[in-house]
């Protein structure tokens, strides 16, 4: 289970932070809590275009399974930087909906931030926040000062308190989850049923299981420039998630990338271009994207697909010569099968359409995590 815990002050020494920290360390046999900062978050407002800053912030509550807000108490509420962080968060963003919330916090004094929490509630049931907050679990620590030591929490009733709304939590998470699965349980959906093609029929489960054994993974945007689909390949590349289903190609791309790829997508849209190639370095290998304009049999605009994959295996083979005869049309002998191919296989005698290279993409990181 990922969690991630922000941190709700921009303060460079916090006990909210620490209390976090202590979380984080007391309870990772549970959960896997990820700490996020607000402080190099711009102050929200709706003429400021979000950063690169804003956007890691929203993928992170976006790819999480639920969402810790430890808060202080300023002027009896919650500080402003957190406010702002939560409009990034809502502001034409849906990734706090449906999500399951833990408010905890703590303050200097005895008000041990309770008025604070209860803003925060309130602010995450807004119609654009619209997160599930567990009711009833209010974890107020007062005179942090002396609840926290060298970091710890050594006092057994905060301790248990704690964990008990800990466990809560994960349970709550659990149960959300199960809601929604239940809730797609009723949605139509075929099992068993094939799809002719002109040139033979599968199955939905063979049509799946290709998508997922083929060397490369494919993201699709549709004519609407939304992320509608992905395939479910293992050890993908660029690691998606179905909770991005939907989003617009703004939110699922980091803004250094998003020209980059809208000018992919606008010459797809005016036919300037049908293909774009770029070789990058992801991971430590080798790595060729590549954009191709998907047109219905009239040729208008469907979408763009994306095919991302490892070109090591094949870059091997030709650095080990695997095609050298091939240029001189010599005959092919499979080892393995004796099988021969012809010579009019050969790559140079059936040249595939050069792709458009644009190989200035490579070095830009675009359209990476
Ligand atoms: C601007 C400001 C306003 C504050 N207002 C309150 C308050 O209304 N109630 C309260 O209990 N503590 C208040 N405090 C004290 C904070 O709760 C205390 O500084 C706490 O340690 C802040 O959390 P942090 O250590 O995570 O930053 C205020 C502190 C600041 C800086």
């Amino acid at each position: 289970m990922l969690l991630t815990a922000i941190v709700g002050t921009n303060a460079d020494f916090s006990y909210n932070r620490l209390l976090l920290q202590y979380m984080q360390k007391h309870f990772k046999g549970l959960a896997n809590i990820r700490i996020v900062e607000i402080d190099t978050l711009p102050p929200f407002s709706e003429d400021t275009p979000a950063d690169m800053a804003v956007w890691r912030f929203k993928k992170a509550i976006q790819l999480s399974d639920g969402v810790i807000f430890s808060t202080p108490e300023y002027d009896h509420s919650i500080p402003a930087a957190l406010k702002s962080a939560i409009e990034w968060l809502s502001y034409k963003s849906e990734v706090l909906k449906h999500k399951p919330a833990m408010i905890v916090g703590t303050s200097y004094g005895p008000q041990a931030s309770s008025r604070a929490q209860e803003h925060l509630r309130q602010i995450l049931a807004s119609p654009d926040c619209d997160a599930y907050t567990l009711s009833g679990n209010e974890m107020l620590i007062g005179n942090a000062a002396k609840v926290f030591v060298d970091g710890n929490v050594t006092d057994r009733r905060i301790q248990a308190e704690l964990e008990e709304y800990f466990v809560n939590f994960v349970k709550f998470i659990d149960q959300t989850a199960e809601g929604d699965d239940a809730m797609s349980m009723h949605q139509p959906y075929l099992d068993d049923a094939y799809i002719n093609f002109p040139t033979g029929r599968l199955s939905f489960r063979e049509v799946q299981q290709i998508f997922s054994t083929i060397p490369f993974e494919i993201d699709l945007i549709d004519h609407n420039d939304k992320f509608s689909w992905f395939s479910n390949k293992p050890n993908r590349e660029h690691v998606r998630s179905v909770r991005e289903i939907g989003e617009g190609v703004e939110e699922c791309h980091p803004p250094k990338a998003l020209p980059i790829v809208m000018k992919i997508i606008n010459s797809f849209k005016d036919g300037s271009q049908d293909s774009v190639s770029r070789p990058l370095m992801m991971h430590g290998h080798r790595v060729l994207i590549q954009y191709y304009a998907l047109r219905d049999v009239d040729g208008s605009y469907l979408g763009t697909i994306e095919f991302t994959g490892s070109v090591e295996h094949i870059l091997n083979f030709y650095e080990q010569g695997a095609w050298s005869d091939a240029a001189t049309g010599a005959s092919q002998t499979d080892g393995t099968t004796g099988a021969s191919e012809h010579a009019e296989t050969a790559p140079d005698e059936t040249p595939e359409p050069k792709p458009k290279a644009d190989s200035s993409d490579g070095t830009s990181g675009a359209s990476e995590h």
